[in-house]
């Protein structure tokens, strides 16, 4: 009776050990393989965003959700596409607003847009790139329907989220994202819903296509007059911003504009094809 238990106890410790062989041989242990599983299930490349800040966010959300750690919220966020969006939607941070950083929109308006209107006509083509909830191609769709007639304008506007492009789409807003927006736009383009909140004229809608596409591996559009993306590459490795920078060069007309977040200024912007125009404005001088 003792022999048989003992192999027993020895065919359930083979089996458990074969078992535990073959889920470590899946688990995700640690940040790196974390970073494969997101690649292969997501196609976002995690490597190209600063890592400490974007580990800090995603341990965050892990222990917020109650896992104790990679390998279970891996398995849970396959599982749950709520979860799975979740996830997207909080790695990506969405913050915007309508005309963010007013005294930069002014410049745009005042003597950027006249400029590139002179020089390449009324249908520029104009790209937001990380448009995030919509509020920056809707600005731009504003700012330039004072410079040329609404069917004229065409802004094409992406990012890689696509529950913000679907809000965006959508485009009702809550009062905040309207603070910066001067109040001639607001009583022009939005119908007051309820106490809180906002929704854009169809007017504006219909300027701007959205779409879905990744910033580090889909293909750029070309012929861009102007470019506008703000406040997303602060997220991003040197090496990936380099790449990035490179590839408006080639999406952007000689002299074409290229619109910054305020706190991204592009250090080597010199040998990267461009030159200093304003204060986070910059003109292609030259293909790379
Ligand atoms: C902080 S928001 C900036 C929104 C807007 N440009 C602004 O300045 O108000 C950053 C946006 O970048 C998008 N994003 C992050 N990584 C991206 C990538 N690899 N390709 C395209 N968009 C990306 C996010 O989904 C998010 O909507």
């Amino acid at each position: 009776m003792q022999y048989i238990c003992k192999i027993d106890m020895l065919h359930w410790m083979i089996g458990r050990s074969h078992k535990i062989c073959r889920k470590e041989g899946n688990m995700i242990k640690d940040y790196e393989d974390f970073k494969k599983f997101i690649l292969q299930s997501t196609t976002i490349d995690l490597n190209a965003y600063k890592e400490r800040q974007m580990k800090r966010r995603i341990d965050t959300l892990i222990s917020r959700n109650k896992y104790d750690g990679y390998d279970s919220y891996s398995q849970a966020i396959k599982k749950d596409k709520k979860l799975m969006e979740e996830f997207i939607n909080y790695i990506t941070i969405n913050v915007s607003e309508f005309y963010r950083n007013p005294a930069l929109w002014k410049t745009l308006e005042d003597v950027i847009l006249p400029d590139l209107i002179s020089k390449f006509g009324e249908n520029l083509k104009i790209w937001s790139a990380a448009c995030s909830t919509g509020d920056e191609p809707y600005s731009l769709a504003m700012v330039m329907a004072k410079k040329v007639p609404m069917n004229k304008i065409h802004i094409y506007a992406t990012d890689i989220d696509e529950q913000v492009l679907a809000k965006a789409k959508d485009g009702v807003y809550g009062a905040n994202s309207l603070n910066g927006l001067p109040d001639e736009y607001k009583k022009k383009y939005f119908e007051k819903m309820g106490d809180r909140y906002y929704k854009i004229s169809d007017d504006i809608k219909r300027c701007v296509e959205f779409k879905k596409a990744d910033l580090l591996k889909d293909k750029y559009p070309t012929g861009c007059h102007l470019i506008v993306c703000r406040n997303v590459m602060i997220y991003f490795t040197e090496e990936a911003k380099l790449d990035i920078y490179k590839n408006f060069n080639r999406a952007l007309v000689n002299d074409g504009c290229l619109f910054v977040g305020n706190t991204e200024q592009i250090i080597n912007h010199k040998d990267l094809g461009y030159t200093f125009d304003k204060l986070f404005f910059y003109r292609k001088v030259q293909g790379i």
